[in-house]
């Protein structure tokens, strides 16, 4: 029999959902009624998926898997930036030891396969009355074998498409995220996110405030940060936001 999260993680309080509006929004939901964390919620449809920079995550009835982990931070824990970092090397290695596919890493979070993009990881916290996270929530789209994107994204999105089962993938994902987040120091994910970066020593654009400059994606730094170029000569380490790439 295959093992399930539930069986896995004993502590993890598991709840399903056939349909929800985002895990996300559900686990702060959740987290603010004192809900028993470690949780983990997955859906089979949202009808309003979350993405970053306030986007949304389009994730049709069960051609996905949507999930969030929802946990109170170590002690150490520093920032959500190198939890989602982790959480990108969890999924890529979990696709490439399910599937064998050549997927990689758009700096911060996005898994690829080739010039399209099949998973994104939204990350956020619960903060409280002390203005220190309570909880923090990693949340996980990737797109199984979703076939028709709305027409926004329909140029940059893709699906996995190989008839991976949701549920082995699942879990594979939360044997390799799980100890990350109960180890804020365990930075051993760097190897694979500067190994399977998709922009290191490619022109990118930096967009900023609306406003993209043109520039050289130079090394992944210790830290996490991507190190850029611009056409003047001046570098600058980026911690958070976005880049966009031509994939040819
Ligand atoms: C992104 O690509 O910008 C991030 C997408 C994150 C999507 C996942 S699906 C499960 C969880 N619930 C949400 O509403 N968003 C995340």
């Amino acid at each position: 029999m295959t093992a399930t999260p539930e069986s896995l993680f004993p502590r993890l309080n598991v709840r399903r959902y056939r349909e929800i509006d985002s895990t996300n929004t559900e686990g702060k939901r959740l987290v603010k009624l004192g809900t028993q964390l470690p949780m983990l919620l997955t859906a089979d449809h949202q009808t309003a998926g979350r993405g970053r920079l306030g986007r949304s995550f389009y994730s049709p009835m069960d051609t996905g898997l949507y999930f969030t982990l929802v946990f109170r931070p170590e002690s150490g824990f520093s920032d959500a930036v190198s939890l989602t970092q982790a959480a990108a090397v969890s999924l890529l290695r979990a696709v490439k030891k399910l599937t064998g596919a050549e997927v990689s890493l758009k700096w911060v979070n996005d898994l690829y396969l080739g010039p399209k993009k099949i998973a994104g990881i939204l990350t956020e916290a619960v903060t409280g009355v002390s203005g220190r996270p309570e909880a923090v929530l990693i949340g996980i789209g990737v797109n199984l074998s979703t076939a028709d994107f709305p027409e926004e994204i329909a140029g940059v999105a893709g699906s996995l498409g190989s008839g991976v089962n949701k549920e082995e993938l699942l879990k594979e994902i939360l044997l390799e995220l799980i100890p990350f987040t109960e180890n804020p120091a365990d930075r051993s994910w760097l190897g694979d996110y500067r190994k399977y970066s998709n922009v290191v020593g490619k022109p990118v654009s930096v967009i900023k405030n609306g406003v993209s400059r043109p520039a050289e994606a130079l090394a992944i730094l210790d830290d996490g940060a991507l190190l850029v170029r611009f056409g003047d000569g001046t570098e600058e380490a980026l911690f958070t936001g976005e880049i966009s790439i031509r994939f040819r």
